[in-house]
């Protein structure tokens, strides 16, 4: 019975939407957990226990790619089929290609958890996954694309929302980014060796490992942002013409700020240079983006009080400015030879990892989960507050470590005397940061038990709730 309502043109195809966003916060939950454990060895080394596959090196990329393509691509693609078809107001193109996407990404997620702990990687970070688990992602991902454009060229509605124009750079950023640094020689099964070499490769490493950023962790996370925030307060975007600046200066900006992670090293000094403008230059958007979703709540400000939705989304935004006021500080090659190989980067990363990316996918989620499921809100609104009291309190607690951490250690490895003799050794470094690591480990932990509390909710909302489909509005279903 459901089924058949279900499949009726009459309503939306909400399948997909279900399952990604139930494996968004499964994965959370993984990811997060492996977060918790690489911080606990970071700080005890002992607990390595000898073992190959649960060593901090294998680990590491395990945590990097559940929490980014498990998590974080779950909840892009969770809201990403949500808001395409409300926003356009038909169903999705080819309905079975958006459930091939969902399992063909469980599938890729499954074998980065194999592959990892057991060694096979190709080395480029966020991009270790070796080529035949390349070449699959590659098919989903041009799925992915198929059904998002497909149901925008379908759409009854003629204006083409601008979450959608987010969403839909990100898509086809990500697969002009992963197909071109993916390029790689096989010599097995299991292992092969990138098609550049050098600093080409290099180069274009951190051209894929920045865009990443830009495009994966920001421009789709900014397509939640454009639909749900206006959403759960009820209120338009405050500028849509902003919107439309901030989308455009954004996806241009981002593609050139690479080289910031090459600083000091075999790349030309120009590039360098390039990639230090660009990376000031992103401010701009940035911030204009970040005051445009923050002011959409004018004159409702009154329901950032009772509402924890609302919560989790607009503080996600102060967590985004603060990250991209950060970020482009530390492009700064004076402040870099600081900041490069300590913590600080950590400190920034999870500014955007826990602040922004985190916050706005779990306020999204609170918001469509109970849709859903035929409701109109979670099973416990006090648990959602619950959630975001001790996620940010988490979030505080590692950022301000990391960040005192890594000026610490930046200080003390650039200390010389006045023979010119360094006045710390190394190791002096590392035991002066285990006090940081204990309390970087305790956020770590409070950040994890908030996605508990999450999982908790949401099996209550779905035991309690029904798949109740959605009918689209009538005279544009008929249009
Ligand atoms: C419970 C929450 C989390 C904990 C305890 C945690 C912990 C860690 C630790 C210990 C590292 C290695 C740091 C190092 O190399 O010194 C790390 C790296 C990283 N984590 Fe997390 N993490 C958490 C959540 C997240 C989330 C939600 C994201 C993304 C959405 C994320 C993204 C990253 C990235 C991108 C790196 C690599 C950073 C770099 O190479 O500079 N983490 N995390
Ligand atoms: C205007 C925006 C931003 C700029 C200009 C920027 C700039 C930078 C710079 C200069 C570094 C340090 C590179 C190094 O020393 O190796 C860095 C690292 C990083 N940033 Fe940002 N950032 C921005 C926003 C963000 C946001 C919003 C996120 C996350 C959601 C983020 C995630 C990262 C990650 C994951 C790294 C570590 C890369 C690695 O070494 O593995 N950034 N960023």
């Amino acid at each position: 019975m459901t089924s058949s309502i279900s499949e009726s043109p009459q309503v939306y195809d909400d399948g997909p939407v279900r399952l990604f966003a139930l494996a968004s916060v499964l994965w959370g939950v993984v990811g997060m957990l492996v977060g918790v454990i690489i911080a606990a060895q970071l700080t005890w080394p002992e607990l390595n226990f000898g073992i190959p596959w649960f060593s901090y090196g294998r680990l590491r990329p395990l945590h990097t790619n559940a929490v980014i393509f498990a998590f974080g691509g779950c909840a892009l693609f969770a809201t990403s089929y949500h808001v395409v078809q409300r926003t356009c107001q038909v169903r999705l193109f080819l309905p079975a290609l958006a459930r091939f996407t969902f399992w063909g990404w469980q599938a890729v997620i499954v074998a980065a958890a194999i592959t990892l702990p057991l060694g096979i990687t190709q080395g480029k970070e966020y991009a270790e996954l070796e080529w035949p688990i390349d070449l699959l992602i590659a098919v989903v991902w041009v799925a992915y694309a198929v059904v998002f454009f497909g149901t925008i060229g379908l759409r009854k509605v003629r204006h083409i929302y601008v979450a959608n124009w987010f969403f839909g750079a990100f898509i086809i950023a990500v697969a002009v980014l992963h197909i071109v640094n993916s390029a790689a020689v096989p010599v097995s099964l299991w292992k092969s060796y990138s098609a550049y070499a050098g600093v080409q490769d290099a180069m274009v490493q951190w051209w894929y490992g920045h865009n990443a950023v830009g495009f994966f962790l920001t421009a789709g996370f900014l397509g939640m942002m454009y639909y749900y925030i206006p959403k759960q307060a009820e209120r338009p975007v405050y500028s849509y013409r902003l919107s439309i600046v901030h989308f455009w200066a954004l996806i241009f900006t981002y593609m050139w700020a690479g080289p910031h992670h090459l600083h000091y090293t075999a790349l030309p000094d120009w590039a360098q240079s390039i990639g230090m403008v660009f990376s000031l230059i992103l401010l701009a958007p940035s911030w204009g983006g970040m005051i445009n979703g923050v002011m959409t709540l004018s004159g409702a400000w009154h329901k950032l009080r009772d509402d924890p939705i609302l919560k989790f989304l607009i503080v996600s935004l102060s967590f985004y400015g603060m990250s991209t006021f950060e970020g482009p500080m530390m492009s700064i090659k004076t402040v870099n030879s600081l900041s490069h190989y300590t913590d600080w980067t950590i400190g920034h990363v999870h500014s955007g990892a826990l602040g922004w990316v985190g916050l706005i996918s779990m306020g999204s989620l609170y918001h469509l989960i109970p849709r859903m499921y035929g409701r109109t809100a979670m099973y416990s609104t006090r648990a959602i507050d619950l959630h975001f009291w001790i996620a940010t309190i988490g979030i505080v607690l590692y950022i301000a470590a990391m960040w005192i951490a890594g000026v610490m250690q930046g200080l003390m490895w650039r200390a010389t005397n006045p023979d010119g003799t360094l006045v710390y050794t190394f190791v002096e470094s590392v035991k002066a940061t285990f006090p940081f690591y204990v309390v970087r480990l305790l956020g770590g932990l409070l950040y994890l038990s908030g996605m508990l509390v999450m999982v908790w909710n949401v099996v209550q909302t779905v035991r309690a709730g029904r798949i109740a489909p959605q009918r689209i509005p009538a005279a544009l279903a008929t249009a």
